[in-house]
């Protein structure tokens, strides 16, 4: 991460005028593809996320099966309009790296045991980016598997906490992710008290990153009962 000369907080607030410990705007619904097993459409600031899944399906060709679990495979992409500098269409080392995550986050409640021998693909494509993708995807993806009725232990929350000027702030946005001095991205399984994904990008004294730790956390949590919300709606039978 690059520090430049660009105020990141004036009189104490930040560019897009939200307190230190306030999430953006998320926005977030299931079912919104008829043709998946399940999925979900987040919009998180001005990420624009959908996620789709497919399987439990018998497993092709026949040595990728796995006779006690069922194999997750989650594809992570970014459409070639989704950032400033048209991205270059296909998989990149960033993208896999991030499929890679989700994957094993994803790994960590799914009930794959119930399933051996067949595969379970999580799609998730990236329509507009800024900044915090992986944790909105991880929300998408675990609101697409609930949906598609797949047997999970939790659901899996995300929120990513950082350093700007300075100070320890939540939910980077594009600009703060740039230019601030790091980032900070966890993944939980609250129910399992479970970390499921951390990562750290830049530099942080212990003390703040404990600081960053709790609010991510915090933030991760706040998700989690707005996905909790949007299943309990979805399942509402309409009089
Ligand atoms: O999205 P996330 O914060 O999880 O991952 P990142 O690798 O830290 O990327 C931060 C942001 O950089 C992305 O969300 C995009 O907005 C932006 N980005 C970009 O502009 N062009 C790319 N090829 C990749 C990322």
């Amino acid at each position: 991460m690059v520090k430049q000369d660009m105020k990141l907080i004036v009189d104490g607030k930040r560019l897009d005028g939200r307190r230190f410990d306030e999430l953006r705007e998320i926005k977030m619904s299931v079912g919104v593809l008829n043709r998946t097993n399940g999925s979900a459409y987040v919009e998180w600031g001005k990420n624009k996320i959908l996620a789709g899944v497919h399987g439990p399906r018998e497993l092709h060709p026949k040595y990728l099966r796995d006779p006690t679990k069922a194999v997750l495979t989650c594809t992570y992409n970014m459409a070639p309009f989704s950032v400033d500098e048209r991205k270059k269409p296909g998989p990149d080392r960033r993208s896999v790296e991030i499929s890679k995550v989700i994957s094993e986050a994803l790994g960590h409640v799914a009930v794959l045991e119930k399933y051996p021998n067949t595969g379970i693909d999580v799609f998730v494509e990236v329509l507009q980016a800024d900044a915090g993708t992986r944790c909105a995807s991880i929300v998408a993806a675990s609101l697409a598997m609930a949906n598609s009725g797949m047997p999970m232990r939790d659901m899996i929350s995300a929120c990513a906490a950082g350093k700007i000027d300075g100070e320890i702030v939540l939910d980077l946005m594009k600009e703060e992710d740039n230019f601030g001095e790091c980032d900070l991205p966890v993944a939980i399984s609250p129910r399992r008290k479970e970390i499921v994904l951390l990562q750290m990008d830049g530099k942080l004294t212990r003390e703040e990153f404990k600081k960053a730790y709790r609010l991510a956390i915090d933030g991760a949590m706040r998700v989690y009962d707005m996905q909790k919300k949007t299943l309990i709606e979805s399942m509402k039978i309409e009089e």
